[in-house]
């Protein structure tokens, strides 16, 4: 019975978390916080002398681990559906606040636009990204081509209501450009991300391939590229991270790697002359303003059909292409799947490939219409015992469903098996 599975899966991730949560109210933080930075090459060989490393993995990291993530697509200026879906996810309470139980919210771009919320909503991820931190939570947010759109003086979705919001049309420009909006797009957005399910890699956006660890993986520019020595052999857990974009991670866009920085680089330099040009006036009426003065080429493909803020190919190429090119991608950006928003199906979210490619904008606002819905990843590591060399043996799980007004669907339950010492915090 499907229904009884479910209910078992959810008391097992109470139980899994509460257990989280007492770990980490007894503090048993061990020397690995202190160690973090160069932490993954000494894994890599357990032979060291730097001082604390013996403390590393006693019996406390070899307790179960859990990670939940939630994401959302498209919001398009409605806060109230907005609101609906972050509550029915378990991201916020009736209040709009952060309830604590999950560990990252992830929004892919496009808030703007085709609706009247826009000041609504950026406050309240702010809001959200102050609470979250506050519990040890993340916010990861993300611009669309809606928001780069409208930093370039491309106006074209914007209703003249949601212009009133603001006061005025110059008062939106300055408060998109060097304004409240438009300052936290510049600190606190990125164009893509690369989010660990397991800390070992890292914080959130540590770069793919990793600095000190060049050995067992092959030069973007290499002439003999086998993509398959992008998985390493040696680090059962490269690849245990999610990728987020509002359009898509082409196959054939030239700056995937070292993921995500090499994008979110460009992104921020290609922001920054946006908005501090003066500001265009905007099109419609005015003529389209075009990209300024001194931007660059690589910036300028960031921003192409083939860039991430407008790459359609993973919803609308067939199978037999998406599910090879994938593997690429998926090899080069350090990753186990993509999740990206930008082309719509009003019926529901779309997994493609076994979950390798998820496309979460459901049409969530009322300009669309569609169904109101969110992504969740339960991400669990169990410790399972020891091999004959006494090495700990773990079950990595991640179960990933879509979840809407009414029902959950799960779209993925995946279980490996990891051996070794894992960095735990
Ligand atoms: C929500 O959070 C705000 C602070 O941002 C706080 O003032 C308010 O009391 C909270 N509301 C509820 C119902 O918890
Ligand atoms: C960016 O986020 C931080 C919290 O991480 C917050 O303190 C800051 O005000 C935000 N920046 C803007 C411009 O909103």
């Amino acid at each position: 019975m499907p229904s009884l599975r479910l209910l078992a899966v959810s008391a097992a991730f109470l139980g899994l978390y509460f257990v989280l949560r007492l770990e980490l109210h007894t503090g048993a933080k061990t020397a690995i916080q202190k160690h973090a930075p160069g932490l993954l090459s000494v894994l890599n060989s357990p032979v060291t002398t730097e001082q604390g490393t013996q403390q590393v993995f006693t019996s406390s990291s070899r307790q179960p681990f859990t990670r939940h993530i939630v994401a959302v697509g498209d919001l398009h200026g409605d806060i109230l559906n907005a609101q609906t879906v972050l509550q029915f996810s378990g991201v916020v309470d009736a209040f709009g606040n952060w309830t604590g139980d999950a560990d990252f919210f992830v929004q892919t771009g496009d808030i703007i636009d085709r609706g009247d919320d826009t000041i609504k909503l950026f406050s309240w991820m702010e809001q959200l990204r102050v609470q979250a931190a506050a519990t040890g939570g993340v916010v990861l947010s993300h611009l669309g081509n809606h928001e780069v759109m409208n930093a370039i003086g491309d106006w074209r979705y914007v209703y003249p209501s949601e212009i009133n919001t603001f006061g005025s049309v110059a008062a939106r420009q300055k408060m998109i450009s060097t304004g409240r909006i438009g300052r936290a797009w510049a600190q606190n957005y990125t164009a893509t991300s690369r989010l660990p399910l397991h800390p070992h890699l890292g914080d959130p956006n540590t770069p793919f391939p990793p600095e000190d660890h060049p050995v067992y993986f092959r030069r973007e520019d290499d002439p003999d590229d086998d993509d398959s020595l992008y998985y390493d052999a040696k680090e059962p857990l490269s690849h245990s991270a999610l990728s987020f974009v509002h359009g898509g991670l082409s196959p054939t866009y030239g700056n995937l790697a070292p993921f995500p920085t090499k994008i979110n680089d460009l992104a921020s330099s290609f922001l920054h002359k946006l908005q501090h040009r003066a500001q265009p006036p905007p099109h419609p009426p005015h003529k389209y303003p075009g990209l300024p003065q001194g931007t660059t080429r690589e910036e300028a493909e960031l921003y192409d059909a083939n860039g991430p803020f407008w790459y359609r190919g993973w919803a609308t190429d067939s199978d037999a292409k998406v599910c090879v090119d994938v593997e690429k991608v998926l090899a080069r950006t350090g990753t186990r799947r993509m999740i990206m928003g930008h082309t719509p199906d009003f019926t529901g979210i779309v997994s493609r490939c076994n979950g390798k490619i998820i496309i979460i904008d459901t049409g969530i606002s009322h300009a669309y219409g569609g169904a109101l819905s969110a992504l969740s990843i339960h991400y669990t590591f169990t410790p399972v015992g020891e091999n004959e060399q006494g090495e700990p043996i773990w079950t990595e799980r991640e179960v990933v469903s879509a979840l809407y007004v009414d029902r959950q669907d799960i779209i993925v339950d995946e279980e490996r098996q990891a051996v070794g010492d894992f960095r735990m915090v």
